[in-house]
Parts: C-alpha cells; structure tokens; sequence
C-alpha cells in the first residue's frame, strides 16, 4: 500500500474567497466545522496513501504547517515544500521533484472535495499503471475548469478553462502520475495567463504516445474556490451528518439532524438540522435553520441565521433580518443597535461584501 506518494497543492493566492483570504489560506475555511484540506489528507490516507508533501505559499504557509503539523493526526506523514509564487499547478508540481523522486503519486488540490475520496481511483491506477489518470465529471458551467476531449475512453486534448469547451467534461483537483510527469512539465511554457498548467503538461505526455487514463466520479465533487461552491460543499457535508448532543441545552427545540458538541450551550433557541455548533459556541432567543456551521466561540443571539458558514469568534446580535448564505471570517461582529437617526455604521475590511434589502 505504501506504494504511492502524495502531494497536495495549498499554495495560490485565494482571491476569489477575499476577504476571508486575506488573512488566511482558502484551504482552511471549514466546510462542516472541518478545513477543507484536512478532507483531501483523509482521502489520502483511507487510499493507502500517507506520506505526503503539501506545497504551501509563503504568505500562508505557516497557517497551514500550524493547523495540519506533521499530520500523525491525520494518520499521515507529512512534509512542506514552499513555492515562491503562484506560477500554475505544474509549476507547484515541479517544486515536489525531489519529494517524489522516482515514485508514483497522488496529486490533489487542497480546495476539491470528493464525497467518495478516492480510493477506487488509486486502485484503478495501482492495477494499470499508466502515465497519469485524470478523473472527469460532468459540469453545467466548463469553461471556469479544466476541459477532456475524449474519443471513447481515450482522452484526446485537455484544455484550461476555454472560451469554447469540447465537451462539459471538467477535470475535477485529483491527478495520478507516474515519473514521466516531471519530464513533461519541464517541456512546457506558461500559458496566456503567465502559468505552467498542469493540462498542458498532461496533453505533453497524450502528445508523445504516453498513456493517459480517464475515470468519471460517481458522488458529488466540489472546487471550493468560491463563495457559493464553498456553502454549497458545506450543504452537502452537512446532509450526510447524524446528530448527536454533547453541548448544553436550555429551553431549546433541536430538529433534525444536529450536532451540538460539548462545550457549545443553547438557550430559548430553535435549531433545525442538518447544522454543526463547535465547542464554546452560544446560541441565545435565536433561529438556526438548516445547512449551517457554526464555529468555536461563535454568538449568535436574538437572531436568524441559516445556510451560512460563521468561523470562529463571529457574533451576530440582534439582526432581525434573517442571515443566509453567507459567510463570515473570524471575530466578525454583526450587530443591531437602538440609534436614531437609524444609520449604517461599519468597519468592513477590503473586499468585503454586504447586501441590505
Ligand atoms: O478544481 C479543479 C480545477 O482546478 C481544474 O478543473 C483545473 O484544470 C485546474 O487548473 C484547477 O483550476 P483552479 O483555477 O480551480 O485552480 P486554483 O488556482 O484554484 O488552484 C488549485 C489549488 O492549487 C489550490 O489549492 C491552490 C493550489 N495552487 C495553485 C497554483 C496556481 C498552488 O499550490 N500553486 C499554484 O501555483
């Protein structure tokens, strides 16, 4: 089983989930109350795969090494290699050579989420042994991924994000290679947007007569590089959660499934599942509808929120204006106050979003 190596990509800048990235890697915003990454290390492992590199970026990095450590955790082995700038999948690829010497590996974008990992795909790929396996789903909008061309099962071109796709087969964040890969990445230029795609790399080994394989997922994926993708990914964790109350529970109605963990106190609320409250959280004369995770230390009182995600420290007091999809970073205060004139008065970071009806 130790056969395969592992390499997540957590480097990249993260502008489209600004400002939640401003200060912190995308890869860490919790889905369920759970970073992405530590999904992708967990597929992983369960795939027999656990000594793994992550490539991080020097902004967020640190982050990162502090919340995954070495990953015993995790029941992985795991090691960091910082790449200098975001210069495309390839490119991250190539920092991981020396990591990965002659091995086959495992390559996962720390943002995608798999329902089913990706065990049956590491099986295909240990029986066949082909150059690189790429794994397709079929999407409404394939111009914002990586696009397959296939003539029967044999992929034949591999585009990045085109203007005018061959087909809605997108390559979903889950690559298996064999060494061949490194030769190819080097043969390549960056592309019109100033970076080695990894699609390029690929469509270099189809070119010289290597073999590329191609799988279909069968549960749900998700690219949780944006604000809608990432509450949708949360929606669709949540819906497989069973419920369980460990917290403290005070004249409260809990519907559903729930997962209230020890440490987090409801008082006079309503909670219908499926929702996650983190330890430390308080939840007082409030609705929380389904789909919605709330983080550690969170206050939500006098309110409504659903379908939302609320990191750790948020507060949100008072709002009588039900809160829905949407998210907000950590020791986010969103508050009403008695004032006449009633003004808007706020302190919102750069690239903040708000919508008042
Ligand atoms: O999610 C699937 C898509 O992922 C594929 O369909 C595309 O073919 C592929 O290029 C990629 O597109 P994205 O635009 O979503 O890639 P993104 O820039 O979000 O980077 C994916 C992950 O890799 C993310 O965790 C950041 C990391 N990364 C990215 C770059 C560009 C690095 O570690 N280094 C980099 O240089």
């Amino acid at each position: 089983m130790g056969d395969l190596k592992g390499l997540i990509l957590s480097g990249g800048a993260g502008t489209r989930l600004r400002p939640i990235t401003h200060t912190s890697a995308k890869q860490l915003v919790p889905v369920a109350n759970k970073p992405v990454l530590f999904y992708g290390i967990e597929a992983l492992v369960s795939a027999g795969v656990s000594e793994i590199a992550i490539v991080i970026a020097p902004e967020t990095g640190e982050e990162i090494r502090a919340a995954v450590g070495d990953g015993s955790a995790l029941g992985a082995r795991v090691t960091y290699i910082t790449q200098d700038a975001p210069r495309g999948l390839a490119h991250a690829l190539l920092c991981a050579e020396g990591f990965v010497g002659s091995a086959s590996f495992v390559m996962y974008l720390g943002d995608n989420l798999l329902r089913d990992g990706i065990t049956e795909l590491a099986a295909a790929f240990r029986a066949s042994r082909p150059d690189a396996s790429i794994l397709l789903t079929e999407v409404a909008d394939p111009w914002h991924y990586g696009v397959a061309a296939l003539e029967g099962e044999r992929v034949v071109r591999l585009v990045e994000k085109p203007t005018e796709p061959p087909s809605s087969l997108a390559l979903v964040g889950v690559y298996m290679f064999g060494p061949e890969i490194f030769a190819a990445a080097k043969s390549i230029s960056p592309s019109a947007r100033g970076e080695l795609e990894i699609t390029d790399a690929i469509q270099s080994l189809i070119d010289s007569g290597r073999r590329v394989e191609s799988h279909t997922v069968t549960g749900w994926w998700k690219d949780t590089g944006q604000l809608d993708d990432m509450l949708e990914a949360n929606r669709l964790v949540l819906s497989d959660i069973e419920r369980r109350l460990e917290g403290e529970l005070v004249e409260s109605r809990v519907e559903g499934p729930v997962r209230l963990d020890a440490g987090a106190r409801v008082e006079r609320s309503l909670i219908r599942g499926p929702a996650v409250i983190a330890a430390g959280a308080v939840i007082s004369d409030s609705y929380v509808g389904p789909y919605t995770s709330i983080g550690p230390d969170v206050v939500v009182s006098g309110s409504e929120v659903e379908h939302s995600i609320l990191l750790a420290g948020s507060r949100i007091e008072g709002v009588e204006t039900r809160v829905e999809a949407s998210l907000l970073g950590r020791g986010v205060r969103l508050r009403r106050v008695e004032r006449r004139p009633s003004t808007l008065r706020m302190i919102l970071g750069d690239r903040s979003e708000i919508e008042i009806p």
